[in-house]
């Protein structure tokens, strides 16, 4: 089957090694994924006020959610959790109440840091809303990866065979996981 994946980047930065590490992402998928990215950096601060009436941006982008099959989450950490862009975007996509965008959508939780522990707690985090938003996660394998100078390009090609191959084997997994979960 093919599948719609909607990717999410919780760093907004330019410069951002998530972002690289997406690329490397969509690259390495098997050609039964169609990714495609989901921008959240346009999105105002969610408030309640918004669920009478949402702002085209966040209309967009609840109409992207439920466009796609799957759902994967590429985001750093920040101070031992998510990115707060990344946690706003979450919270617009449940929103208005009755209306969660996450409900049954197979998801995959990554991301890359410089520490040692490659997001591990932010990861963490994620996967406690995203399990409160109802949204099936694949829980192996994990993917923790500490980013070292040149580990991936601008182009999103990895410069470790070890890291690309595990990589690969991340999206295959996804694969499978989107096609056990929508049966
Ligand atoms: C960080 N960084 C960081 N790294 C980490 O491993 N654990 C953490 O808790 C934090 N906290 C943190 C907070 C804030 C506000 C910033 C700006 C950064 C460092 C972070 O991993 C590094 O800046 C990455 O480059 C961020 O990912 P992107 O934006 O390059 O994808």
């Amino acid at each position: 089957a093919q599948y719609k994946v909607g990717f999410l980047v919780g760093s907004l930065a330019t410069a951002s090694i998530n972002r690289k590490l997406a690329k490397a992402l969509v690259k390495l998928a098997p050609p039964s994924l169609a990714l495609t990215e989901i921008p959240i950096r346009d999105l105002p601060l969610y408030s309640q006020d918004y669920d009478a009436d949402f702002p085209p941006v966040a209309k967009t982008f609840k109409a992207a959610l439920s466009a796609c099959d799957a759902l994967l989450f590429v985001t750093p950490e920040y101070n031992r959790s998510i990115p707060g862009g990344l946690k706003n975007a979450l919270d617009w996509g449940t929103r208005p109440y009755g209306q969660n965008g996450f409900t049954g959508k197979p998801t995959a939780v990554i991301g890359t840091s410089p520490g040692a522990i490659g997001t591990a707690l932010s990861q963490r985090d994620l996967r406690a809303v995203l399990t409160f938003c109802a949204a099936p996660m694949m829980q192996q394998p994990e993917a923790y990866l500490q980013f070292k100078e040149g580990l991936i390009n601008d182009e999103g090609e990895v410069s470790v065979d070890g890291t690309r191959q595990f990589l690969a084997t991340f999206m295959r997994a996804f694969e499978a996981f989107i096609g056990k979960t929508l049966g």
